[in-house]
């Protein structure tokens, strides 16, 4: 029979830019805003976010100390914050069915501490974010997205000790940053990023993290990628039960435009350059579709297919067990000894007139 209908029209869901992303990141996307002294930057955000503290509370039994906030912080912020569209009430996802899934995989192996931290990561957020696919997602991109900012440090930290340089590698990990960062935009179009807390949880993990992975990497940088290896391979499974949980829901709702700039209409430079495994040619480049949110969901899970083979990668090269991580073409791209000393050949052949 006919499709069920959802809750509202689809042309009135709201999955406009203008509506649904924060006035205040929305201002940051445009690119034109100036960044400021971070005392600026930490205190507009901290008016912000303790004026969404102030409404949080205010409905709850602690509303007495929400008053004497207000009357504390008069600087507070206290613009209503938007709503998630209706329809994110309707996803699902299950955990029990992730974890059977990643049992059918195989868990890619680990050393017993990197797994249990790994873990107990997986645990807290499948507990605190069940029936709230979103958010959780929301949470998630925010933190996938930190060790490829570690690697990066450490990696420029290594250049200018003058102690190792490869800037192909700098250039995947800015690749595959600038994907989970079109993952964490996808959500915050989807209204994940709308609740006080969540933004609270999520950046405060992300520090967090951001130095353990930087620790991590500086000590053992195998160990480090395969941390990531498991949060990738983890975030494939989650995006591939969501996928299948969801289809019918996700088929009948256009894609936010950030998705459609990213997948289809804009600069796929950084788009192909995190494909490491297999894809050397223009012929076999991915260019997948973009016409519903189902087509950007199953984008997004295969996006993290190929983070967890580039990771996979990374940890083998460095084992000793694989090659190079960065593919063929790209190993000589900044010109090799051959190059130089067939230049330099020609160079000593040259005989100069003498005036
Ligand atoms: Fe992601
Ligand atoms: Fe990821």
């Amino acid at each position: 029979g006919p499709p069920e209908p959802l809750h509202r029209p689809p042309d009135q869901i709201c999955l406009d830019e203008e509506l649904c992303v924060d006035t205040h990141q929305h201002f940051e996307l445009r690119g034109d805003s100036r960044p400021g002294s971070a005392w600026d930057l930490g205190a507009g955000v901290f008016n912000k976010e303790l004026g969404q503290l102030i409404l949080t509370l205010e409905d709850t039994p602690l509303s007495g100390f929400a008053s004497l906030l207000r009357e504390i912080f008069r600087q507070a912020d206290l613009t209503q914050a938007r709503v998630p569209p209706p329809i994110i009430e309707r996803l699902t996802l299950d955990v029990d069915k992730v974890a059977e899934r990643e049992k059918q995989r195989g868990v890619p192996e680990s050393s017993p501490v990197v797994h249990a931290v790994f873990f107990a990561l997986c645990w807290t957020l499948d507990r605190m974010y069940e029936g709230r696919p979103v958010q959780k997602f929301w949470v998630l991109e925010t933190v996938a997205r930190l060790p490829y900012f570690s690697y990066i440090t450490v990696l420029h930290l290594y250049e200018s000790f003058g102690w190792w340089r490869t800037p192909q590698l700098r250039e995947i990990h800015n690749a595959e940053e600038f994907n989970e960062l079109h993952h964490l935009l996808i959500m915050e179009a989807l209204g994940g990023n709308c609740a006080w807390f969540d933004r609270f949880a999520a950046h405060h993990a992300a520090i967090a993290y951001y130095w353990i992975v930087v620790a991590l990497f500086v000590s053992d940088p195998r160990l480090a990628y395969n941390f990531s290896l498991l949060v990738e391979e983890h975030a494939h499974v989650t995006y591939a039960q969501f996928v299948d949980e969801n289809a019918e829901v996700l088929e009948r709702i256009p894609p936010p435009p950030i998705a459609t700039r990213y997948y289809v209409a804009g600069d796929l430079y950084y788009f192909d350059k995190f494909h490491t495994c297999g894809r050397p040619d223009s012929q076999q480049r991915r260019r997948p579709p973009c016409a519903h949110l189902l087509d950007v969901f199953r984008n997004i899970r295969d996006d993290e297919l190929e983070h967890s083979r580039t990771m996979r990668a990374c940890q083998d090269w460095l084992d000793g067990d694989g090659p190079s991580a960065i593919p063929d073409f790209e190993q000589t791209s900044l010109g090799d000894r051959r190059e130089w000393l067939e230049w330099s050949a020609r160079v000593n052949s040259l005989t100069l007139k003498k005036k």
